[in-house]
């Protein structure tokens, strides 16, 4: 079985786990926004409302979204913005979640969920060309074997002036653990527990970027210098060292080696935006 698939079958059991844990966001938030004493909730939407500031969403536009989970951060966006919003997802239970939640909130008409083919975002060829004035992305591109590929693909899609945005997990020399062999020692067990093809670096996703054509502008390392604890309030632990649903041993496995990683330092999270550059007049 390839690693695509696989990523469809974790969220099988990771997605309800997820669901019950962090209810319907489930990435990082703003780290200034925890620091103020948001709730994870609070900080992952004032992060994201940051990134589709950068952006530039406005009200009609269309946008993208790569990796919508159970839907609440596509929401959020597309509330925020007044914009348009696909969200993909390769697991259809996810995008069941993600559509009744469009319904309950009265969105159905300007957010739609899309369950697409496992390797499909190596081309995203259902789209024509300049599509979408903006694509995001949350937490989703670590599961990707051929992240070039999709950065590529994106591009394509973005009409001209159009931005990519979005977050993702990274891995980074820390402290004492400098050497690959050092920080795989702590990175492969997450990359084992949550099906994830390997934590790049921030370098690594600037160059990729670039390859595809984007010009950076930002590439942010959301805790510089030390680890990152973002996302883990501790009255979480009990309920993910708890969790006995399906998948109840990976997801408590999961916890355990993520929060070795981010102890060490060598896990963190970075934030991007890359524009497909306008061709000159
Ligand atoms: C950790 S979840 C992020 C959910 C959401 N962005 C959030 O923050 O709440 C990762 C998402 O990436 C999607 N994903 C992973 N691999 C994919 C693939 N090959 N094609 C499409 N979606 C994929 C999963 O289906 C899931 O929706």
């Amino acid at each position: 079985m390839g690693h695509e698939q696989r990523v469809r079958d974790f969220y099988d059991y990771a997605g309800p786990a997820y669901e019950a844990i962090m209810d319907d966001i489930w990435h990082h938030g703003d780290p200034a926004a925890e620091a103020r004493g948001l709730s994870p909730q609070q900080a992952a939407r004032a992060l994201a409302e940051r990134l589709v500031g950068l952006a530039g969403l406005r009200p009609g536009d269309r946008a993208l979204d790569f990796g919508s989970g159970v839907g609440g951060g596509t929401l959020h966006m597309a509330a925020f913005t007044g914009a348009t919003f696909v969200g993909l997802t390769n697991n259809e239970w996810l995008s069941q979640r993600a559509r009744r939640l469009a319904e309950e909130r009265g969105m159905a008409d300007r957010v739609q969920f899309l369950t697409v083919g496992d390797e499909d975002y190596t081309t995203l060829a259902a789209w024509p060309d300049m599509s979408f004035d903006a694509i995001t992305f949350y937490e989703s591109v670590c599961h990707l074997p051929r992240k070039e590929r999709f950065f590529r693909s994106t591009h394509r899609l973005l009409k001209p002036g159009g931005a990519l945005v979005g977050i993702d997990w990274l891995q980074r020399p820390f402290g004492a653990h400098q050497t690959p062999e050092e920080i795989a020692h702590f990175t492969d067990p997450v990359n084992e527990t949550f099906c994830l093809a390997a934590l790049g670096t921030l370098h690594a996703y600037e160059a990729m970027l670039e390859d595809a054509g984007y010009v950076v502008t930002l590439a942010e390392d959301l805790f510089p210098g030390i680890p990152c604890w973002g996302n883990t309030p501790s009255e979480d632990r009990p309920k993910w060292l708890g969790y006995d649903g399906p998948g109840g041993e990976q997801i408590q496995a999961g916890k355990q080696a993520l929060d070795a990683a981010r102890g060490a330092g060598v896990f963190t999270v970075g934030a991007f935006a890359a524009v497909r550059p306008a061709p000159a007049p």
